[in-house]
């Protein structure tokens, strides 16, 4: 059942590129996204001029990243709140806010109340869920699945980058009707599977990468835009099944305080897929070079050689707003072999539960 691979995780990130076809599959015809095959209307995106997205733990790293796309591509206002804070938030929504629940399981506790809330509020519910009948997919107005087939293991993976893509089908069919329509970008989604083959195809140096943070104590995870929501979800992967110490940083907050815990050898990983601050994440990089920082870089294969990091790990960028689901390939790896580097019970860690149904 785990299709001959040692655990479920490493099967789950394994298949992410035939998943990907799996979720966009009739979903995009011509230069278009299909608004009805992801549960919408032309009509109803037309009056969206607010977003409110709602998660939790990995989902929430997702909605971040729709956060950025929605807005940079569609130029509609978009929050993300972790559901159990905006459940006792008292939040304030304007009308015509769509709120998103994106939740793999569509089973968990403070997620559910938050939809639940936002009904009681009058708002137009929507869930991107993996789960078909989910209390989630019944409980909204509309719902979007993500197709990605049953995920056993604890940790998120291939939940997660289809949830991003589900979130980058809305932001492209938002941009469209809204007048900003990006036709290059939804003919690269067509790529992404052959491109997500590529990058598994080089992902040897992150067992190197691995063994190096296996031994060690703790590790940074740093980025901007899009790439900060990486490195959260990166940290939080390696956290939840190698129990190491790790911490995400904005790169350009590190100054702010937590570069007095880079210390000579403590390992970052510096994520730099966004093209347009490449230069000023540079400089955060020498920040933590000149106190004696390891920096390991994901980086968009198009940036130049010489970039002042130790290690470098390619991830194949053609457009940086599709980049997010391959450069989420290594740090999952990353996090799946430094734990299976310290003998971690990868696929079920402890204290946590696949699905949290209670408060
Ligand atoms: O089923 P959900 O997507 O609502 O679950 C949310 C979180 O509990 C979940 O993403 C959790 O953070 C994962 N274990 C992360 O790998």
């Amino acid at each position: 059942e785990r299709g001959g691979y040692p655990h479920f995780m490493l099967k789950e990130i394994m298949e992410q590129p035939d998943v990907w076809s799996d979720c966009l599959l009739g979903r995009i015809q011509g230069d278009r996204v299909v608004p009805e095959q992801i549960g919408l209307t032309p009509e109803y995106l037309q009056r969206v001029k607010h977003i409110q997205i709602i998660a939790a733990g990995t989902a929430y790293h997702a909605g971040l990243i729709g956060k950025s796309l929605i807005e940079s591509l569609a130029r509609i206002p978009v929050n993300v709140d972790v559901a159990s804070e905006f459940r006792y938030a008292h939040p304030v929504m304007e009308p015509d806010t769509m709120v998103i629940a994106i939740s793999q399981s569509g089973e968990t506790a403070d997620t559910l109340a938050c939809l639940r809330l936002a009904r009681e509020l009058g708002h137009f519910t929507f869930s991107i869920t993996n789960t078909v009948g989910s209390t989630a997919a019944r409980e909204s107005d509309a719902v979007a699945y993500t197709l990605a087939g049953p995920e056993i293991a604890v940790a998120s993976t291939k939940a997660y980058t289809t949830q991003i893509l589900v979130l980058t089908l809305i932001a492209l069919a938002l941009a469209d009707i809204h007048g900003h329509p990006r036709p290059d970008l939804v003919r690269g989604l067509l790529q992404l599977p052959l491109l997500g083959h590529q990058v598994l195809d080089v992902m040897e140096p992150v067992k190197d990468m691995a063994e190096r943070l296996a031994s060690g104590h703790d590790v940074f995870y740093i980025g901007r835009g899009r790439d900060y929501a990486l490195a959260m979800e990166g940290q939080l992967k390696i956290k939840e099944i190698s129990y190491l110490h790790a911490e995400a940083y904005p790169a350009g907050e590190l100054k702010h305080g937590t570069l007095a815990l880079i210390e000579e050898n403590t390992p970052v990983v510096v994520i730099m897929t966004e093209r347009d601050v490449a230069d000023k994440t540079v400089s955060n990089i020498l920040e933590v070079k000149a106190r004696g920082a390891e920096v390991w870089g994901i980086v968009d294969s198009s940036l130049p050689v010489g970039l002042p990091i130790d290690h470098r790990i390619d991830v194949a960028v053609d457009l940086p707003e599709l980049s997010p689901v391959l450069a989420a390939i290594p740090l999952q790896l990353l996090a799946y072999y430094t734990a299976v580097a310290r003998g971690e019970d990868v696929d079920q860690p402890r204290n946590l539960a696949k699905s949290v149904t209670v408060e």
